[in-house]
């Protein structure tokens, strides 16, 4: 997994919790990096996981929840490191189509080492997009969050309703997210 995740996770922790709070994290988890990670590096993808479940005991939150609020505030983010992937006037199940399309094909010329999921959809009807995520990382909690975040950025968070089905019995590894644009 590259080193933005991280250096935007640990970002995220130092924002909403504190810096102290991210340096027990790291202290805590006894890991290969030693926490000291840069955007371009390559790291186990299992060092975000120590360190999220250190975040929970730290600070009596969920896993999950966190995992995908670190998915929303991530969304955030690419769109402030990546500008030209994103255009504003596009509309949000339009965006969403073109990660798997196009996003996350560009970033891998960039980063042929990065660990992409696959994020296919369909529209079976007015109104509708399914997303399926599918890794095996199991970050659809990750996913979830920066559905939401597009959402957030597209300013149609309140207009998209988004029902989730885990289709990899709680793994997480496949997962379908059913959009709805209310009527
Ligand atoms: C501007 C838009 C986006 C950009 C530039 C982008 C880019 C990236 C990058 C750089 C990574 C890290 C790769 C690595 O760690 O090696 C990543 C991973 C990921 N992306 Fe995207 N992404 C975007 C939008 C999305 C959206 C909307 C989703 C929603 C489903 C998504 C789903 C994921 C997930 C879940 C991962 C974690 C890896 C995994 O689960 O296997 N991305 N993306």
């Amino acid at each position: 997994m590259k080193g933005v995740v991280f250096t935007e996770f640990l970002e995220m922790v130092d924002d909403k919790f504190s810096p102290e709070i991210a340096e027990r994290i790291i202290d805590n988890a006894d890991l290969a990096s030693n926490g000291a990670y840069t955007a371009v590096g390559t790291y186990d993808h299992t060092e975000l996981v120590k360190l999220v479940v250190n975040l929970a005991a730290e600070t009596g939150a969920e896993v999950p929840d966190l995992v995908r609020t670190f998915g929303e505030h991530f969304f955030h983010r690419l769109v402030a490191i990546y500008p030209h992937f994103v255009n504003d006037d596009q509309d949000v199940f339009a965006f969403l189509e073109s990660v798997e399309n196009y996003i996350h094909i560009e970033v891998r010329k960039l980063y042929p080492d990065a660990d992409l999921p696959s994020v296919k959809t369909e529209r079976p009807g007015d109104g509708q997009l399914v997303v399926t995520y599918e890794s095996k990382r199991c970050l659809a909690d990750a996913a979830h969050g920066l559905i939401l975040g597009c959402l957030d950025h597209f300013k149609v968070k309140d207009k998209v309703s988004i029902d989730r089905q885990d289709e990899s019995e709680g793994k997480g590894s496949r997962v379908r997210f059913n959009l709805s644009k209310a009527a």
